[in-house]
């Protein structure tokens, strides 16, 4: 079991409040991402969680039991970092059973516990090896590994592949929601990384400044972004965020199109403008045109589409796709 409650969990340093006031609902076996930018508390509600970062506030919960007060230990979490923390000295198989030799378990229970992780985790060819002799890729799964035999109420991540190049991330992402389709155990992971939010999550959880914005399946986030933030910070490339006449048509302050629901055409369409710079990625082509009335806009095209800097071209964002906002940021 591995169900996780926060309520009114607060953190401030000091005087200065980093984390005004969250409740959340973690259920047993799910994969919950927390995405946000740099510095809106991300790592701060893991470690609190975790019990390595004191509550200025409120109570969590795990599995029916207050655990605000207990130390990290008598948690039952394993906590998997992005620097992945590894004992240089030990080797691959050493470091993996460390925490159940601390933890006083039989040689022999320990052997077929660092054996079973380390099939899992497509490690057993490295058992010999000391860190300094693997690749970092191989590193973070000694690490995940080390938190797997522990057979933890619930895993946090945290970034635990922004070390990582482009290509192992990919990698990564795909052996760690393997791993949680296997051990069906509750994962929390933090990244500023919105695809690997998107990617990864039953859910994610929108921060901002130590505010929640919105809870809810990557799906419900991309189609429904309930306010600005949220609609500009999920989705790659992001919303076209537009304000003036074209979003008071509407009767909006802010309307937002996602680049691939606009329609770029060379002879007519909704708002007239000129080829910026294109990005071509082969699969997809991102066109960044200034239009006359509506600012920047981004489209999102397939690979074959031809354009030329400076070219006239006009754009139609897709009616049945708009997202309005009003005043305040909140979606109509
Ligand atoms: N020990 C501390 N003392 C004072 N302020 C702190 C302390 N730890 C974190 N903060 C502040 O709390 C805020 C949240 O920090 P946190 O590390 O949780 O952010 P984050 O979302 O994990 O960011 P990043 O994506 O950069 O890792 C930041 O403004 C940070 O400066
Ligand atoms: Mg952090």
């Amino acid at each position: 079991m591995g169900s996780i409650t926060l309520e009114k969990v607060s953190k401030s340093f000091g005087s200065t409040s980093v984390i005004p006031e969250i409740d959340l609902e973690i259920n047993d076996g799910e994969f919950v991402v927390f995405v946000g930018p740099s510095g809106c508390g991300k790592s701060t509600l893991l470690r609190m969680i975790a019990g390595l970062e004191d509550l200025s506030g409120g109570r969590i919960v795990i599995d029916g039991k207050d655990m605000s007060n207990e130390a990290p230990a008598k948690r039952g979490l394993s906590m998997v970092f992005q620097s992945y923390a590894l004992y240089p000295h030990m080797s691959v198989y050493q470091n993996i059973a460390f925490p159940l030799k601390m933890d006083g378990q039989e040689k022999s229970a320990i052997d077929k516990k660092v054996k079973d992780a380390a099939h899992i985790l497509n490690l057993t060819n490295y058992l010999d090896r000391r860190p300094g002799q693997l690749s970092g890729g191989q590193r973070q799964r000694v690490a995940i590994g080390r938190a797997i035999v522990r057979q933890p109420k619930a895993f946090l991540f945290d970034e635990p592949l922004s070390n990582l190049d482009a290509a192992l991330r990919g990698n990564m992402r795909l052996e760690i929601s393997d791993l949680h389709h296997q051990l069906k155990t509750t994962m929390i992971y933090v990244t500023h990384d919105q695809v690997e939010a998107m990617t990864m999550a039953d859910k994610i959880v929108v921060l901002n400044a130590g505010r929640i914005e919105q809870v809810g399946s990557p799906l419900e986030l991309y189609k429904s972004p309930k306010n600005v933030f949220v609609a500009g910070f999920i989705g790659s490339p992001r919303m076209n965020l537009v304000e003036g006449p074209a979003a008071a048509k509407h009767n909006a302050v802010t309307l937002g199109v996602r680049p691939e629901h606009v329609q770029i055409s060379k002879t007519a369409g909704l708002w007239k403008g000129t080829v910026g710079v294109t990005e071509h990625l082969g699969s997809d082509t991102f066109i960044h045109v200034q239009t006359e009335n509506t600012g920047k806009i981004t489209v999102r095209t397939d690979g074959d589409f031809a354009t030329e800097h400076g070219q006239s071209v006009y754009l139609t964002p897709d009616p049945s796709r708009l997202h309005l906002f009003d005043a305040n940021g909140q979606a109509i």
